[in-house]
């Protein structure tokens, strides 16, 4: 089950929390696996980590609000292989603010990275898809893409955006067999979330109300996360596009 053998994977932003630990579960599962990350020195560390347990990765330096970047990229991946099987769109960056405290720019910021790194990281590789016939594209979305989260206006924007940018890339390319799919994580504990909660007056006090909010009463862990993308990469998900798997711990299900 699962099996990724002998697949040839990309993963954005993969040098730190769940970006890392998808790219240590696609490559337990047998892909090669590529790790875009724009922090050369982390992209590296989990590039030589997955070497150590005998797993094939590479790490290319990539901003993904960059269209040259991501096109480099890619070229480097398809030159080698000739192909690029599964495509994870796991970068991103946060925000705090309300409509009031959220300036243009903020919105800009967060869009080049967020919302335009998907696409920019998707077109070269889903080209090589289309004209192969197959591929699985995974987005990285949030609960913030399927329900509000105070506070969190340009945060939630960018990720209902990702949804809307997998169901219409799912639709546009299901003739050609490639898939398209995104994951809504609930509150994870990454770097991402540890830094956010380090800026609370009382951070102990921050981080179980934040576990609280979920119905679990807890943070996720980087690893659960990553089950879904490996199966969503995996032909087991061979009848499934276009949806958003909710890992929410039931942070959406209602109070
Ligand atoms: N942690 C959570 O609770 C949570 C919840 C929902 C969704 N998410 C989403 O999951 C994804 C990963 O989050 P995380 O918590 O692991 O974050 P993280 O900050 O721990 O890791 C993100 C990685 O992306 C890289 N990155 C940032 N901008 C980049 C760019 N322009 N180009 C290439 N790489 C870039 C960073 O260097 C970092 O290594 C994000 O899209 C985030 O929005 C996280």
């Amino acid at each position: 089950m699962f099996s990724l053998k002998d697949k040839v994977a990309a993963v954005t932003g993969a040098g730190s929390g769940i970006g890392e630990a998808i790219a240590h579960a696609l490559s337990r599962r047998g892909a090669m696996v590529y790790l875009l990350e724009r922090n050369e020195v982390e992209g590296a560390r989990v590039a030589s980590a997955i070497q150590t347990e005998r797993g094939a990765a590479a790490s290319i330096v990539t901003d993904v609000a960059s269209t040259a970047s991501c096109e480099a990229a890619a070229k480097q991946i398809l030159d080698a292989h000739g192909r690029c099987d599964i495509l994870v769109n796991n970068a991103g960056i946060g925000h705090v603010g309300t409509a009031l405290t959220t300036t243009a720019d903020d919105l800009d910021r967060m869009y080049a990275v967020n919302v335009k790194g998907v696409l920019n990281m998707s077109k070269p590789i889903l080209a090589s898809m289309v004209a192969r016939r197959c591929g699985s594209i995974v987005n990285m979305a949030s609960v913030g893409g399927v329900v509000a989260i105070k506070d969190r206006l340009a945060y939630c924007a960018t990720k209902f955006a990702v949804v809307g940018l997998t169901k219409c890339m799912a639709l546009d390319h299901a003739d050609s067999t490639v898939r398209v799919n995104c994951i809504c994580p609930g509150r994870v504990e990454t770097p991402f979330v540890q830094q956010r909660i380090s800026e609370y007056p009382d951070p102990k006090k921050a981080y179980e109300e934040m576990a609280a909010s979920q119905a679990l009463k807890r943070m996720g862990k980087p690893e659960e996360i990553a089950a879904a993308a490996v199966y969503l990469a995996s032909d087991e998900a061979a009848f499934v596009t276009g949806s958003c798997l909710l890992i929410d711990g039931g942070l959406s299900v209602g109070k």
